[in-house]
């Protein structure tokens, strides 16, 4: 659930594969639900189809262009889906693949790229995947690696990757740019930052200081989020806890008061509650910014649809103006308010957090792929007129109905399993992984698509996300496996918790 838009190339999506056959395989719901075994098995084949496919055609290179069989390089040409794969192969225990990428993360050089490097990117992907390989390999899954020199490896890289990033919080308020080009060891010139890039930051490099005992690394991402905890001015915080958008690099302070749980925004409030779970003691000042956020959340972004008054949704804002607008990206909303619900025993927060799986789960159910779109409104006044009969039944419009193979909305089914244990969410997350896996199943992998709302999802955009491993196979995985310490606790006690791409990291002092 990150957070900012993801870009995708622009010459990816032009790339000239309109003229091949398409698959059009229609997905129809399946009643039963199957054991668990056979639900995880098929968890693990799609990730194996898709590593396959990615190994053939596109390692070591970002991405696999699935439907002709090509690739893609828009993480820096480091090896994206390998990185992002490994922590889904070592919870799945896919030896063979965890030592196929370990083997191979050595062979990195981190500071060599030729493209624009996004310090909020890198981070998440690249040292989450390596840091959550180490604290596996180093803890309870140490025999999946046959290479112990490749283990140190992942922390040697790790620090080496970070500093080759450190350079982008040399600016005059520790406030760093995000977009960097190595080469020059300069940057994009922009003036603001933004609140997710900013903030989604401190878990992966306060983990990294506490692996290598180098404490600078979480000293330069916590100077950065001390203006997030404490903004200014008072105008660009409209309610106690919800905050702007923009973050002036050259002073620290707010530019603006637009924000909520969409993209851009998100996983700086989703870090807010993690690194409490990471360590209460280091980081309780971060729980009581979740909760202010979280009461005014409930206080003045929930919204309910006029035809659905029994679905609920979180708005966006402009200061105290709301926009009825949201996306997919949103979705581990849900997730992320039990999460804290159980953490702090509040039992009102995760109630309400299944209310906003609820309403993700209905941008799934009801469009003719059974996948949930990429936006999507609920302003009465401005449905478009093409949509005026599917709004009065879903209490929602379709704004822009790709789906690239996100994982936000099974992550929240996850985080709504974990702490009910009820099949019912086990249920919505093999109908999002049936659906999923249907409708973009092409080529030698998993596509992203256009369009949600068409039979068979319109065309393929011939995309296949590094987080598609990261993320929407672990949380499928997950849901439906046995028992183990990385699972999310169902008392509030976690020994491991996941960095927004989905890796999970040991707790301080949870060695
Ligand atoms: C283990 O990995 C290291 C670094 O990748 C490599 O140099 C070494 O040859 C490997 N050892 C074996 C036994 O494969
Ligand atoms: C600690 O990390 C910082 C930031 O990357 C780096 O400049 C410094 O050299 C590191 N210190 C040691 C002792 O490695
Ligand atoms: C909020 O809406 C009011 C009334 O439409 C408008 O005057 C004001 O400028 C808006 N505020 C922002 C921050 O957009
Ligand atoms: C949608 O509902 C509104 C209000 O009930 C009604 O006026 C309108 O005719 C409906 N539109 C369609 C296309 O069903």
């Amino acid at each position: 659930m990150v957070r900012i838009k993801r870009v995708v190339a622009v010459a990816v999506l032009l790339s000239g594969a309109s003229a091949l056959p398409r698959r059009r395989k229609l997905y129809h719901r399946q009643e039963e639900l199957p054991p668990a075994e056979e639900r995880t098995q098929a968890v693990i084949g799609a990730f194996r189809t898709a590593w396959d496919g990615y190994y053939q055609y596109a390692f070591p290179n970002d991405e696999l262009l699935p439907q002709t069989n090509d690739f893609g390089n828009s993480r820096n040409g480091w090896g994206a889906s390998a990185v992002d794969a490994l922590s889904t192969a070592l919870v799945m225990q896919q030896k063979d693949i965890v030592n196929q990428i370990i083997d191979y993360i050595p062979t990195i050089d981190y500071y060599e790229t030729k493209t624009e490097v996004s310090l909020f990117e890198t981070t998440i992907r690249y040292l989450g995947g390596m840091l959550s390989g180490y604290d596996f390999l180093t803890g309870p899954l140490a025999d999946l690696a046959d290479n112990k020199t490749n283990v140190e490896a992942l922390l040697e890289q790790s620090k080496t990757l970070a500093n080759a990033l450190s350079y982008a919080f040399d600016t005059p308020s520790g406030v760093p740019y995000n977009n960097l080009n190595f080469a020059t060891r300069g940057n994009d010139g922009a003036s603001d930052n933004g609140l997710a890039t900013v903030g989604t930051l401190i878990l992966e490099w306060v983990r990294l200081a506490d692996l290598s005992g180098n404490s600078t690394y979480g000293d330069l991402a916590a100077k950065a989020e001390q203006y997030l905890l404490n903004p200014t001015p008072s105008p660009s915080e409209p309610w106690p806890g919800l905050v702007g958008s923009a973050i002036s690099i050259e002073t620290g302070v707010f530019t603006n008061a637009n924000g909520g749980w969409n993209g851009g925004t998100d996983s700086f409030y989703e870090y807010l509650i993690k690194m409490y779970i990471y360590d209460p003691s280091r980081f309780s000042d971060f729980a009581d910014r979740w909760v202010l956020a979280i009461d005014s959340s409930i206080a003045h972004l929930a919204s309910s649809p006029k035809p659905r008054p029994d679905i609920t949704f979180l708005a966006a804002y402009n200061g105290q103006n709301l926009s009825l607008i949201s996306q997919h990206l949103a979705c581990f909303d849900g997730g992320n308010f039990i999460l804290g619900g159980q953490v702090l025993h509040r039992q009102d927060y995760i109630d309400f957090g299944l209310e906003l799986v609820n309403g993700c789960h209905e941008t799934y159910i009801q469009t003719a792929t059974h996948i949930g779109p990429e936006t999507f409104g609920w302003d009465p006044a401005a449905v478009p007129a093409d949509q005026a009969s599917f709004f009065n039944r879903t209490g929602f419009y379709i704004r822009d109905g790709g789906y690239q193979l996100r994982p936000e909305v099974i992550e929240s089914y996850y985080y709504a399993y974990r702490a009910t244990g009820d099949a019912k969410y086990q249920e919505w997350a093999w109908d999002a992984f049936q659906a999923i896996t249907a409708t973009t199943r092409v080529g030698s992998g998993y596509s992203s698509i256009s369009d949600v709302n068409a039979e068979g999802g319109g065309r393929f955009t011939n995309f296949q996300e590094s987080f598609w491993f990261a993320e929407v196979l672990k949380y499928s995985y997950l849901i439906h496996a046995e028992e183990a310490e990385w699972q999310v606790s169902r008392e509030g006690k976690n020994k491991w918790v996941f960095n927004t791409e989905a890796h999970p990291f040991r707790v301080a002092g949870g060695e």
